[in-house]
């Protein structure tokens, strides 16, 4: 069946190839989840910490990976938290960092990211140090990160907006000590007082959602007998003072925030004033910049039409990630994770589809890391310069810019976790024909990866937990290392199958179809057919070149 195939895909990667040739080294427009019609500022390498320390107000990063589900999924949530916070624009900016792109390697580890998406909350002009990277938001419940946020932005003292002040007010304090904080009725026509019991934080979020409304500073009162400071009666609860030291008792219809807001914005409005309009409803697009162009239409047209194959583009670029990105993004190797990366750098070099420059690299990390001895340690950092110096110094090893049988139809599709897959069933067929290593080292390895290095939150959780339950570590024989990581990899499938990460053109279907391997399925699956298919599909000399700029580079 593949064989007939053959001169057809064949004839149609030579004039692909020809003109990928020329085009493949540009980089290809990664495209964003979100845009500044979101109240969101997207920040790299060259803008983050510039913004960090310089703004006047706090800042609230979402540090994403563009290739993980859950900070696709998490996006439209994040866009409506985004949208809301518009309103406390005065007080803190709102960002998005990815880590998945390679010029924020340094950026990323600088922060420590380990999995996203990571909110983190700073300060205005931050800092970083060795021990402050900013305080973690640690949830992504709407509600939990709103009240995260409301907590943190009262903790800080404003110098830059002075009219915001969430401490409680004095017994000092009086109708003109509060207006002299105020610039004296030029900005700020009414302060509010509002009481805050022990337990609340009506004060801290009345404070919070007035912030729309510039004419008027709240200052907050923990002992309501202080209300008589200002010629009101010790029963109050919420008031207004004017610029002429006048106070004005307010009677909200009950004791919650949206209830105190009502009564003070009815009364301002009464009075001529207005709020600042919140953000533009018009909701930006899920996805900005997303080009399908000649070259990914043709990748996509080829590898649709033709039978599906494993293509040598998609195991390089998992490769390529892997030492360019996810591993040098790690701060320190030691004791596991230095295990888990000299793992799997035995893996990559024994089994690798690269060509003789690429295995001399391979070799090269992989005599490097495993010189280190147990109880010793490596920096990311050093890592990288490793990979960037035995690079410079041997023939380019990865050229291609593109996936191949993981090319995506949409934005944040496929792509990079695909060819992960790719790559790790092809080591464990791979690997089955070599005595090299013990049976098992291949999913020791990938378990390895998985829990110490996969920048993807919820893909960490869900194969750390299949390991535990499908008893990875007691696998005995190559054979059932390939059938356990397939067996894997469709429970995978079949959870996600349909949701948004889900590339139309190419359904999560249970693997291989019947079209593919009719004798692989039975009432059940025929496991040793499915062995079989896998070793075939899998088997390096069985690898496509097409889409590589260089097929005739591959030794
Ligand atoms: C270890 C790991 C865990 C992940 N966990 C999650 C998660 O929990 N949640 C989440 O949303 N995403 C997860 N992902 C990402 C997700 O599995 C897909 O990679 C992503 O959605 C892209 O899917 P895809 O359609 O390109 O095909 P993929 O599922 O990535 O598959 C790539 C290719 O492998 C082949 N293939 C498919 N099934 C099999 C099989 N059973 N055996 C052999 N070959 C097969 C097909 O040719 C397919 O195109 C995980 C990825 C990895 C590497
Ligand atoms: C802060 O901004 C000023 C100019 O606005 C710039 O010169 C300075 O380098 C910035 N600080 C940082 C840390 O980037
Ligand atoms: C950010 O990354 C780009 C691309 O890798 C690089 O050219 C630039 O120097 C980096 N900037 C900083 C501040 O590291
Ligand atoms: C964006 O995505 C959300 C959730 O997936 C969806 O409800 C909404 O309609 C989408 N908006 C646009 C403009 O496509
Ligand atoms: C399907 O399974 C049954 C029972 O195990 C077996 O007898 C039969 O030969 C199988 N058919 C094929 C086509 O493998
Ligand atoms: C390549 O794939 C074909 C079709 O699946 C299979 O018949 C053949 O044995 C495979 N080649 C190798 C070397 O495994
Ligand atoms: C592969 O190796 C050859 C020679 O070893 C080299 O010229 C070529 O650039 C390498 N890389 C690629 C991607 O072809």
């Amino acid at each position: 069946m593949i064989h007939s195939l053959r001169p057809l895909v064949l004839a149609a990667c030579l004039c692909v190839c020809a003109r990928l040739a020329t085009a493949t080294t540009a980089a290809v427009m990664e495209p964003s989840l979100y845009s500044r019609e979101d109240n969101v500022q997207i920040l790299n390498n060259d803008t983050l910490e510039i913004e960090l320390y310089n703004s006047s107000s706090c800042s609230f990063v979402q540090f994403i990976n563009y290739f993980c589900g859950d900070c696709r999924r998490f996006a439209s949530t994040f866009k409506r938290i985004s949208a809301r916070l518009y309103d406390w624009r005065r007080l803190l900016t709102v960002s998005v960092v990815d880590c998945a792109q390679e010029r924020n390697v340094q950026i990323c580890r600088d922060y420590n990211i380990r999995q996203t998406p990571t909110l983190r909350l700073y300060p205005p002009h931050f800092q970083r140090t060795a021990q402050q990277i900013g305080y973690d938001v640690d949830t992504l419940e709407p509600s939990a990160i709103n009240a995260k946020v409301a907590e943190y932005l009262s903790q800080i003292k404003y110098t830059t907006v002075e009219q915001v002040n969430f401490a409680a007010i004095t017994a000092a304090d009086s109708a003109p000590t509060l207006h002299k904080y105020v610039d004296d009725c030029r900005a700020v026509f009414y302060i509010v007082l509002v009481y805050q019991p022990a337990e609340s934080t009506i004060g801290r979020d009345l404070l919070l959602e007035l912030l729309r409304w510039p004419m008027v500073a709240v200052r907050r009162l923990a002992d309501q007998q202080l209300f008589a400071n200002f010629g009101l009666p010790s029963s109050s609860k919420l008031a207004l003072i004017d610029c002429m030291d006048n106070a004005i008792p307010l009677q909200p219809v009950e004791d919650a925030t949206l209830a105190y807001v009502a009564s003070v914005s009815k009364y301002l409005q009464a009075a001529g004033f207005d709020a600042v309009a919140p953000l533009a409803t018009t909701p930006a697009p899920n996805v900005t910049k997303f080009y399908v162009d000649e070259e990914q239409a043709a990748i996509i047209s080829t590898v649709l039409q033709g039978q599906p194959k494993v293509y040598r583009a998609d195991l390089e670029q998992a490769i390529d990630k892997l030492l360019h990105i996810e591993l040098p993004k790690v701060q320190l190797f030691k004791g596991e994770n230095m295990r888990a990366l000299q793992q799997l750098l035995n893996v990559l070099r024994l089994f690798n589809p690269l060509n003789a420059s690429g295995k001399q690299l391979m070799d090269r990390l992989h005599d490097f890391v495993g010189s280190i001895d147990a109880s010793g340690e490596l920096s990311g950092v050093a890592f990288q310069l490793q990979v960037e110096n035995h690079e410079r110094k041997l023939a380019k090893v990865f050229k291609a810019k593109r996936y191949v049988g993981c090319v995506a139809s949409g934005p944040f599709l496929r792509g990079f976790t695909c060819s992960l897959w790719t790559l790790f069933h092809h080591l464990t067929v791979e690997s089955a024909k070599s005595t090299s290593l013990p049976p098992g080292a291949v999913l020791t390895a990938i378990h390895g990866f998985v829990k110490h290095f996969f920048g993807c939150g919820d893909c960490v959780q869900h194969f750390l937990g299949m390991a535990e339950r499908r008893k990875l570590f007691e696998v005995r024989s190559a054979d059932e290392q390939i059938l356990w990581l397939w067996e894997a990899h469709n429970e995978v499938n079949q959870r996600i199958a349909g949701d948004s990460t889900e590339d139309p053109k190419f359904p999560k279907l249970q693997y291989p179809s019947e079209q593919l391997c009719n004798s692989c399925h039975n009432t059940t699956w025929n496991r040793l057919e499915v062995l079989a298919f896998l070793k075939g599909a899998y088997d390096r000399r069985n690898l496509s070149s097409y889409g590589l700029p260089t097929p005739m580079g591959y030794d």
